[in-house]
């Protein structure tokens, strides 16, 4: 299937970094470069992209290039290639995640197909949900994908938890919101209307009135700021919370955040192939406090990674990305 002569790799390592650039990122940072020598792709976190103030420890930096790594994973794999990848392979240069080099494969499966397929669909959605439950066999599959990159998807089912993380979240948000630090960062990554940068969060990415969502209530970052931006609601308004869900790995060292996002990406486009989008939010786990209560309390002591719900939508969000030429040493 695939040709590997030396002209075949670098054909298939552009196709993977041009995948790899439409990995989810924290407020669309895209914190990372690649570096492509001979058969090996070299992922770095770029710490000019790294929100200094939200995401001090780079946790959430390095989460976006573990979503990155995965599409360059899928892509590999889809081209009929078997990517052999090491993890932070050098503790002396840190920003080194990983290196992947393209190794002959086999036929891609039906799976790693689908998955591929959904690479440049998927979406981050920022509003309610339809009414439409999610399958329960979606959802242990989606336990499933995650599982297989070493991450704990874990499905929020009764009211009781669900509810304290709305209530975390709402917090966190609000505390944020009267943080001028907080405020000024989200600024930098929050693009106004007609913008031309290929990075942060774009008006068409979230609706201008977002309405309560039901049975709980999970409050969305204040990207407008106050400002009419947004897409417009559309008429039919979904308002279900859809089912809230927790990432979280053993343990909470930078490995355990790149696998936390290879099993985050992993699991989004399994869910995209499916008709299923996720929305994120993240805040509470940017306070510490916060955090190590939503550890001990929701996760079984494992490090929580993402809270996110998920569900069915009407319409697609839209979103922007650099270009290989911006991302590449
Ligand atoms: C670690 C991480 C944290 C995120 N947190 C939030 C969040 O709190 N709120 C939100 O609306 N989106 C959040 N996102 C989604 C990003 O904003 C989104 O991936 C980015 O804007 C690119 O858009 P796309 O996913 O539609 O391609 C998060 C993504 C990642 C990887």
């Amino acid at each position: 299937m695939n040709t590997r002569t030396s002209e075949g790799i670098a054909q298939a390592a552009r196709e993977a970094v041009e995948a790899a650039l439409w990995a989810p990122s924290i407020h669309n940072t895209q914190p990372w470069t690649f570096a492509v020598s001979g058969d090996e792709i070299s992922l770095r976190a770029d710490p000019d992209r790294r929100l200094r103030v939200s995401d001090p420890t780079g946790r959430q930096m390095t989460i976006s290039c573990g979503a990155a790594l995965f599409n360059v994973r899928i892509t590999l794999m889809a081209l009929g290639y078997e990517p052999e990848v090491r993890r932070l392979p050098n503790p002396e240069g840190p920003m080194l995640l990983a290196t992947v080099r393209v190794r002959p494969g086999r036929e891609p499966g039906e799976h790693t197909r689908l998955l591929y397929g959904e690479v440049q669909r998927r979406r981050t959605h920022r509003a309610g949900f339809t009414a439409l439950p999610m399958p329960d066999p979606l959802t242990d599959a989606l336990v499933r994908e995650a599982a297989a990159e070493g991450a704990h998807l874990a499905p929020v089912r009764s009211d009781a938890p669900a509810r304290v993380l709305a209530a975390l979240t709402g917090a966190a948000q609000d505390v944020q919101a009267q943080d001028r630090q907080f405020v000024l960062e989200l600024m930098r990554w929050a693009r106004p209307p007609g913008s031309a940068r290929r990075d942060g969060v774009p008006v068409a990415g979230y609706p201008t009135d977002p309405r309560r969502t039901y049975p709980q209530h999970f409050a969305s970052r204040d990207y407008s700021r106050g400002n009419e931006w947004g897409a417009a609601t559309e008429e039919r308004v979904s308002t279900s919370t859809g089912l809230v869900a927790l990432l979280c790995t053993p343990g909470d060292a930078r490995e355990d955040w790149l696998i936390a996002g290879e099993g985050l990406q992993r699991m989004l486009l399994h869910a995209s192939a499916y008709g299923v989008s996720a929305a994120f939010h993240t805040q509470a786990l940017e306070m510490c406090e916060l955090r190590e209560f939503i550890r001990r309390h929701l996760c079984s002591g494992e490090a929580p990674q993402m809270i996110m719900r998920m569900g069915f939508v009407l319409d697609e969000s839209e979103s922007v990305r650099r270009t290989p030429s911006d991302v590449l040493e």
